[in-house]
């Protein structure tokens, strides 16, 4: 595997997103959402560089990806949500890929109430975009190719992994 952003480049874009959040947050009633699995590591991190005080909440997405690495049906889930009426929402997600799961999930938790609505990813592949959907936040911009790590998987594999590492065709 050939590691295409390591740890201390994602450290750094993360403690920088962090300070961006806690300056348009300030005194307002901000709770971070994140998507499942894959932001569990970048929220993990990312809310330990926000100085505004905050509450976190999660939701699930799951678009059936890994066998074909084509995004197919979309199934989302709100069970995990809390009230979230009145409050600024940052939706966080590892990656924006064709944009679905953030459009979908933007729309989902506005319906839901929220004040406001921003979205922060790890990486976005604008390449690969198939809705208006430009994430407020990103660390990483990267081309089309498929990565594992930092909260990212191949069929629910090498979430662990501390850098983002690029899976070729050999490795799938
Ligand atoms: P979307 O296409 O923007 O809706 O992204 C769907 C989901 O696909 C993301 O939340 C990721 O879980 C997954 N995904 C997209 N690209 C990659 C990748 O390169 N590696 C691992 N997962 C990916
Ligand atoms: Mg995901």
């Amino acid at each position: 595997m050939q590691i295409l952003i390591p740890k201390e480049q994602i450290a750094e874009r993360v403690s920088e997103l962090g300070r961006t959040v806690s300056e348009w947050y300030r005194d307002r009633p901000l709770t971070v959402i994140g998507v499942l699995h894959g932001s569990v590591v970048l929220v993990a991190d990312l809310i330990r560089e926000i100085a505004t005080p905050h509450q976190i909440a999660f939701v699930r997405a799951s678009s059936y990806r890994g066998e074909t690495t084509t995004a197919e049906e979309l199934t989302i889930s709100l069970d995990l949500l809390p009230d979230v009426t009145g409050r600024d929402v940052l939706l966080v997600d590892d990656i924006c890929d064709t944009g679905r799961t953030l459009t979908a999930l933007s729309k989902a938790v506005r319906d839901r109430g929220a004040k406001s609505l921003r979205t922060a990813v790890l990486l976005w592949k604008p390449d690969r975009s198939q809705t208006p959907m430009v994430p407020d936040l990103y660390a990483f911009n990267i081309p089309d190719v498929f990565v594992v790590g930092y909260g990212l998987d191949y069929n629910g594999n090498y979430r662990h992994l501390r850098d983002i590492a690029v899976l070729d065709e050999s490795e799938r």
